[in-house]
């Protein structure tokens, strides 16, 4: 495992799921944390589980889909006098069910964090990072992020600009010493298809592809660090991913529909 020792790594979305995972592998690899998302408490378990491993790890409790969020958090680790060497922009939900049907407020908030939110946080930490010369960015798309995502439209939708966005960020910061990568996990066993509205329900295709978030951190992470653009986690879903190129995006579409229809 590589080492990185007294580096400092700020991953949103940290309190359950992915980002706490992130949280756990780099601070086994010696890497001190910075934790945001709402829940203080959950944060404070996690911060406790990584600082068994010898790294120090600050909590900020912070709605990252408010006006400004971005601004908010940037000026608080400064204040605090933190270097941030890692982005994991990871917070972010989904919205499921026919798009008509979806709350718009939901859809607001979804599009604030996933898209307004991430992109300033990149643009904030990023510019930081490009002074100092070195860093790493990685933002966690989706494999929505390749095709339309019917049941999941609008949510597919800003991983596909996550993707889009990174892969020409990866392209525009060769030779800053700076990378940026995104990770694209498939289903992944999370409290994400509950948060969205799946009431503890799958389709056959998502329990299927389903992976363990220790394992598509563990490859996001070693995507990250050997400076990749972008990574498909699972032989299962970078099999789908190829077949796509295969098909029209209409026919794409219409299987994802058949796909995520729930049991
Ligand atoms: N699980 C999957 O199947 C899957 C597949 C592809 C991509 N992803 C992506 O993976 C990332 C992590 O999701 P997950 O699967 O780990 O789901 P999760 O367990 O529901 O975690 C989502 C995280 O985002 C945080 N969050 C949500 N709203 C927030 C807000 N307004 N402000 C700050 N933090 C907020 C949550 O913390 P609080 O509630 O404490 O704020 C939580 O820590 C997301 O970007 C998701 O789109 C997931």
């Amino acid at each position: 495992m590589d080492s990185l020792n007294n580096r400092t790594a700020l991953v949103t979305g940290a309190s359950s799921g992915l980002g706490a995972e992130f949280a756990r592998q780099l601070a086994r690899r010696g890497c001190h944390l910075v934790l945001v998302a709402r829940r203080a408490d959950a944060l404070a378990r996690i911060a406790s589980e990584c600082e068994s491993q010898g790294v120090s790890v600050t909590v900020i409790s912070h709605d990252l889909s408010q006006q400004g969020a971005a601004e908010a958090l940037h000026s608080e680790v400064k204040s605090r006098d933190i270097s941030v060497d890692i982005l994991v922009n990871n917070a972010g939900f989904g919205v499921h069910g026919y798009f008509m049907s979806q709350p718009l407020a939901r859809i607001n908030d979804m599009l604030a964090l996933n898209v307004v939110t991430l992109t300033q946080l990149t643009q904030l930490f990023g510019r930081d990072m490009v002074e100092r010369g070195h860093g790493h960015i990685l933002q966690v798309g989706s494999v929505g992020s390749f095709q339309p995502g019917p049941l999941y439209g609008a949510y597919a939708a800003t991983k596909a600009y996550v993707l889009s966005l990174g892969e020409a960020l990866a392209c525009e910061l060769r030779g800053t010493g700076v990378t940026a990568t995104v990770v694209c996990p498939g289903v992944t066993a999370t409290e994400f298809l509950d948060s969205a509205g799946q009431d503890g329900k799958m389709s056959f295709y998502q329990k299927m592809v389903l992976m363990q978030a220790d394992e598509v951190v563990r490859q996001g992470l070693e995507a990250m660090l050997a400076g990749r653009p972008a990574v498909v986690t699972g032989w299962l879903n970078k099999l789908q991913i190829l077949a796509l190129r295969l098909v029209s995006r209409r026919f794409a579409a219409r299987a994802a529909l058949w796909g995520m229809r729930l049991d």
